[in-house]
């Protein structure tokens, strides 16, 4: 005949001392078994591997391409966002994109906001457009209406964000709107922030408002030409230069195939211009 053991069940044992002393304190004790018998601490368990686009949120080519942006794929843009927006990757902070997508087709639009909010898990993304997008609004996109060809639709826009730390021009791309959104926006912009003007090939066409003229001032190109030269001005020799509000304040300009990437910052590192041209500024250079 089989002998019943009084003693409860070892489980039974377990369940009640674990109920006792609570999970931390079980953890403890077998930590503490597990000393005393000299057995390796278990490995710890790998991190569950991200799925979806939270496995590309750190790759802005490949959220571009998931998105549908013609940020990667119809341009190369991505790339070089990845390269200059990366410091801000976990910042929080205000990104506008002029452009939102989709023109008047009603339910289209919204990739690249999608693509930014992605990218940056802490960043507020606004878009504005002439059209209505406010069906991509969602958490952390607000979309505003407005025409960047007129500076007071920008400034209000502007007002209502608050800080702005980096602007995108990807709109109409004619190069009066371009200029006008670049002088009314960029004194706006935090100092650190970046400014981007995309498809800047339309500045050479004289239908979309640019000219066949390389040499035209009044083209986005013509202008972001000028500003390069703003980042010398200190070099300049006219005795009676006066710095324009963007010399002071660019500190760097990239240009890349279609798109140029400007940084804004207190441009004023010296020059030794006066050493060098002995001749210009000396007493006598000077008075001849
Ligand atoms: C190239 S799409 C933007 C694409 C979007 N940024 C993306 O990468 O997915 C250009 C958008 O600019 C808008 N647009 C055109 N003229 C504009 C203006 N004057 N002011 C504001 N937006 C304008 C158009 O309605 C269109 O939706």
């Amino acid at each position: 005949m089989k002998e019943i053991s009084t003693m409860p069940a070892r489980s039974t044992v377990k369940k009640t001392v674990r109920a006792v002393v609570g999970e931390k304190g079980w953890k403890a004790l077998r930590r503490y078994k597990r000393k005393l018998s000299g057995a390796p601490a278990p490995a710890p368990r790998p991190a569950p591997k991200p799925t979806g686009v939270a496995a590309i949120s750190d790759d802005l080519c490949k959220l571009a391409a998931h998105f549908k942006t013609d940020k990667w794929g119809g341009h190369r843009y991505a790339q070089h966002y990845q390269r200059h927006l990366q410091h801000l990757k976990n910042d929080s902070f205000n990104l506008l994109e002029i452009g939102i997508g989709g023109y008047n087709r009603a339910g289209q639009g919204g990739a690249s906001l999608r693509m930014w909010k992605h990218f940056f898990p802490n960043a507020q993304i606004f878009g504005m457009d002439i059209q209505d997008k406010s069906h991509v609004d969602e958490d952390r996109v607000t979309t505003f209406i407005g025409d960047q060809s007129d500076p007071g639709s920008l400034t209000g826009i502007a007002a209502k964000i608050g800080t702005l730390d980096v602007i995108i021009d990807d709109g109409s791309h004619r190069s009066p709107h371009v200029i006008t959104s670049f002088e009314t926006l960029f004194p706006l912009l935090k100092d650190g922030g970046i400014y981007a003007v995309e498809d800047t090939q339309s500045s050479y066409w004289p239908e979309w408002e640019g000219s066949d003229d390389r040499n035209a001032p009044n083209t986005s190109m013509g202008l972001l030409k000028r500003l390069a030269d703003g980042l010398n001005y200190e070099e300049f020799v006219d005795a009676d230069y006066e710095p324009s509000y963007t010399d002071l304040n660019i500190v760097s300009m990239h240009f890349y195939h279609n798109l140029v990437i400007i940084e804004k910052g207190k441009n004023a590192e010296g020059t030794n211009k006066k050493r060098i041209l002995k001749t210009r500024y000396s007493e006598e250079g000077v008075k001849g």
